[in-house]
């Protein structure tokens, strides 16, 4: 359930009219819904109830510190993944042991950063992260306390883009190399292992994977506590998917269940780390028909939105939703609706059936709250969108639009 719905014919963000928010804020424009934040984030903390847990929102997914602020002041930790993210978190308030610091490619200038703000736990992706992790805390006079990221290999059925857990993928460490950085980490004076970790991948529409991950890293506790290691702390990652189009995937409710059944009495503190499930579908990209074109095979809406603000079609193939801002009953063509981008594979939607809009008209793409604007570039020197957060019959403008100032200040004064 979101609060982007049409009322009398058009549509709305909670109370408020989209089109009265393009109108006042401009166009292309992210708009984002409080109340679907909170409920979403309320859905899916309270689905864990019954564990002693702590729901660490993945900033990834949608960083702006307005967003991040909202959610801790919900109670959210957070997932972050690099120096920057720390920033955001702690621009935002969050408190630092409620951060959980994930990536395979930390510099010993951000494991400094997250030391000196005294993160709850670095999760380790390699034996040589480990060391270098151990050397900076000894330098500082500190111990860090780290988890190490087990890469399970199970098949999460997603796009191949974003599975993370399996043998051939990046991220995290084999069973056996895990045990040799566990022996690592007892010995180093750096370090405290307090955690274990594992994230399978994104946009999973059934639980069975996450399942069958976490037997395997119930099995590895177990082998852990055979060598003398009593751990705290397990943080499962993120992954739960939404729905952009047909996908069914399980409620969080549903999803919280079935972990909890298997997680009563482990007597570890549980951490998960949303994203999408959180601010996937709280947010939508606004945005105006500048041009239509028709070719003797093709109709092209071209809009003022293009691939840099909205990159998942192009990137993944990703479906998102498009519809009229205020529908005018036409009936449906086959169109491609793209950008103003040099490149061909700029779309928005490809051969999707629409009705045939007109120039100046105001189209939405749903589903745009989770690495939308966080994956938006300057490419073609387009300044980024402005993002809108609606609180019922009111709303403010959480991030300024960029301007062509912004575009080239970091590159004068050099
Ligand atoms: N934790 C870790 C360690 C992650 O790598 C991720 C996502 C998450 C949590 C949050 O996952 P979520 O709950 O949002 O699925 N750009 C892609 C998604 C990449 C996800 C990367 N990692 C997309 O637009 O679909």
């Amino acid at each position: 359930m979101n609060h982007f719905q049409y009322r009398d014919g058009v549509l709305h963000a909670e109370e408020v009219p989209v089109r009265t928010l393009l109108e006042e804020y401009g166009s292309p424009l992210y708009i984002y819904s409080s109340a679907t934040f909170r409920r979403h984030f309320k859905a899916f903390d309270s689905a864990f109830e019954g564990l002693d847990h702590l729901t660490c929102y993945s900033v990834k997914a949608n960083s702006n510190v307005h967003i991040l602020k909202m959610l801790g002041e919900m109670g959210a930790g957070t997932d972050i993944v690099s120096g920057g993210e720390l920033h955001r978190a702690m621009a935002a308030g969050i408190k630092p042991e409620k951060i959980v610091y994930s990536g395979v490619a930390k510099t010993a200038l951000e494991i400094r950063q997250a030391l000196s703000a005294g993160i709850l736990m670095f999760n380790a992706e390699s034996l040589d992260e480990l060391r270098l992790i151990d050397s900076v805390a000894r330098d500082m006079g500190k111990v860090a306390p780290v988890a190490l990221r087990i890469n399970p290999d199970v098949d999460p059925q997603t796009h191949p883009y974003i599975s993370t857990g399996m043998k051939k993928n990046k991220f995290g460490l084999d069973m056996e190399t895990a045990l040799e950085g566990y022996r690592l980490a007892k010995d180093a004076e750096g370090l405290n292992p307090i955690g274990i970790d594992c994230h399978i991948g994104s946009q999973l529409t059934s639980i069975a994977p996450f399942l069958e991950a976490l037997d395997k890293v119930l099995a590895f506790v177990e082998r852990l506590k055979e060598m003398g290691l009593e751990l705290s702390y397990m943080d499962l990652g993120g992954g739960l998917g939404i729905t952009y189009d047909e996908e069914e995937p399980p409620h969080p409710k549903e999803f919280g269940q079935a972990l909890s059944e298997r997680l009563k009495g482990v007597g570890l503190k549980i951490i998960l780390e949303p994203g999408r499930v959180i601010a996937g579908n709280a947010g939508i990209l606004a945005f105006q028909v500048i041009y239509t074109k028709e070719s003797e095979i093709k109709k092209f809406l071209i809009v003022d939105a293009a691939m840099n603000d909205l990159v998942r079609p192009s990137l993944y193939g990703s479906y998102h939703r498009i519809a009229e801002v205020e529908p005018k009953g036409r009936p449906m063509e086959t169109v491609d609706v793209v950008g103003g981008i040099c490149e061909t594979t700029d779309f928005l939607a490809s051969d999707r059936d629409l009705p045939w809009a007109e120039q100046g008209e105001y189209l939405a793409a749903f589903s745009a709250g989770a690495y939308g604007f966080t994956m938006a570039s300057q490419y073609n020197s387009r300044p980024r969108p402005a993002e809108v957060l609606v609180d019922g019959d009111s709303s403010r403008l959480i991030r300024r639009r960029e301007t062509y100032q912004d575009l080239i200040a970091p590159e004068t004064n050099l």
